[in-house]
């Protein structure tokens, strides 16, 4: 989120119906596909310049492959991705090479995505092997030095290897190398969670004081709602492949209204022993069912202790719930539930 208070922008990434289904295969030599998993299963969001768009759901919801889908590592099923106003799909040759640019990506883990072999001052400088127009031959080891400046790393170590540094400073050093090429969007999927506790605020703290620095977008995967709290604008709910609520970081936090949302939230930490003491634990029972076997209906419906026979035939579309939008106010966002209503849930600030 940005400090400086300055309006966020346009619309730079239009998300639209957003389809990835992998293929289950049987036999070997004949392979015959029988069915499919539905990591993402009709997504639709808006990045805008500067702002933060926290993406947040358990294990196997589809965030990777979200994240994978907007650097372009996969395909779409289905759907579309535009960068200002550029269909992704349709590009290819330089205009695709020009989009792909502006969009990078940090990883979650930094003890596996960084090449041990490499030293850091040709990990950071890769990216220019790809685009030469950003830093010409002589000017590269001048850039990564002033990159590992920027990321809060001594320039003298340059030559050292990944294994020299700490879990914090190699994501620094995934942080430096997303920036090289000077994108316009970073997607940073679980980028804190390998990190101590202790250690997961500073990295979040340097990816703030970089948003402002160069004017960043920022799609921020976690699993955890505490997490990205402190540096969403917006905040995009998952489950089973489609987004379940999205809304400000306030309307999310304070008056979630999806029943999904209110028990991810009552499971977040809360420091405050009167406010621990306040608060409902909304338990959830059941796996996540498969994703290449969603229920019908309404997803969540398996687990939801509201569900009604209706959930079971109608799957609920992700809009701002009428009777919400009459009554106004912060519940007035968009939640995937037929019966969605404010429930209190103390999350701690
Ligand atoms: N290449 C692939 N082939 C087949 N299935 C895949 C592939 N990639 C992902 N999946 C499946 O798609 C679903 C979503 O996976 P994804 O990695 O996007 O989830 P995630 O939300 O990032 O989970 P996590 O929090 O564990 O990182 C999972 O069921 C996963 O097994
Ligand atoms: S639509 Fe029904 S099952 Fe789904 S979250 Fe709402 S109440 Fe629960
Ligand atoms: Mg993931």
């Amino acid at each position: 989120m940005r400090a400086d208070g300055e309006a966020i922008g346009e619309a730079i990434l239009e998300v639209r119906d957003l389809v990835k289904h992998f293929p289950l295969t049987r036999g070997v030599l004949f392979k015959k596909q029988v069915g499919a998993v539905r990591a993402v299963d009709g997504i639709s969001f808006d990045l805008r310049r500067g702002e933060t768009l926290g993406i947040v759901g358990e294990s196997g919801c589809g965030k990777s492959t979200i994240a994978r889908l907007l650097v372009n590592l996969e395909r779409p099923t289905a759907g579309r991705i535009r960068y200002r106003g550029q269909d992704i799909g349709k590009l290819s040759g330089g205009a695709l090479k020009a989009v792909r640019r502006n969009i990078q990506m940090v990883f979650q883990d930094p003890y596996t995505s960084l090449n041990p072999r490499m030293t850091v001052g040709d990990i950071i400088g890769e990216p220019f092997d790809i685009h030469p127009e950003v830093a010409p031959k002589g000017d590269r080891r001048r850039r990564v030095r002033e990159l590992l400046d920027v990321v809060g790393l001594s320039p003298e170590h340059i030559n050292r290897y990944p294994h020299q540094f700490s879990g914090g400073q190699r994501q620094r050093i995934g942080i430096a190398r997303g920036l090289a090429l000077r994108p316009e969007v970073i997607v940073a999927d679980e980028p804190v969670s390998a990190l101590d506790v202790s250690v997961q605020a500073q990295v979040v703290n340097l990816l703030e004081r970089l948003q402002e620095e160069f004017d960043l977008a920022y799609v921020f995967i976690a699993h955890d709602l505490s997490v990205v709290r402190h540096i969403s604008d917006r905040v995009a709910v998952m489950y089973l492949g489609r987004v379940v609520e999205m809304g400000t970081d306030a309307e999310i936090y304070e008056h979630p209204t999806h029943p999904y949302t209110q028990a991810l939230l009552s499971a977040v930490p809360v420091p405050d022993p009167a406010a621990r003491q306040r608060r409902e634990r909304i338990l959830l029972t059941g796996d996540v069912p498969s994703p290449a076997n969603p229920p019908s209906g309404c997803r969540f419906r398996t687990r939801c202790w509201k569900a009604r026979p209706k959930c079971a035939e109608v799957q609920p579309l992700l809009e701002v719930p009428s009777w919400l939008e009459e009554a106004g106010g912060p519940a007035a966002h968009p939640s995937a539930c037929h019966f969605a209503e404010e429930r209190g849930v103390v999350a701690g600030a």
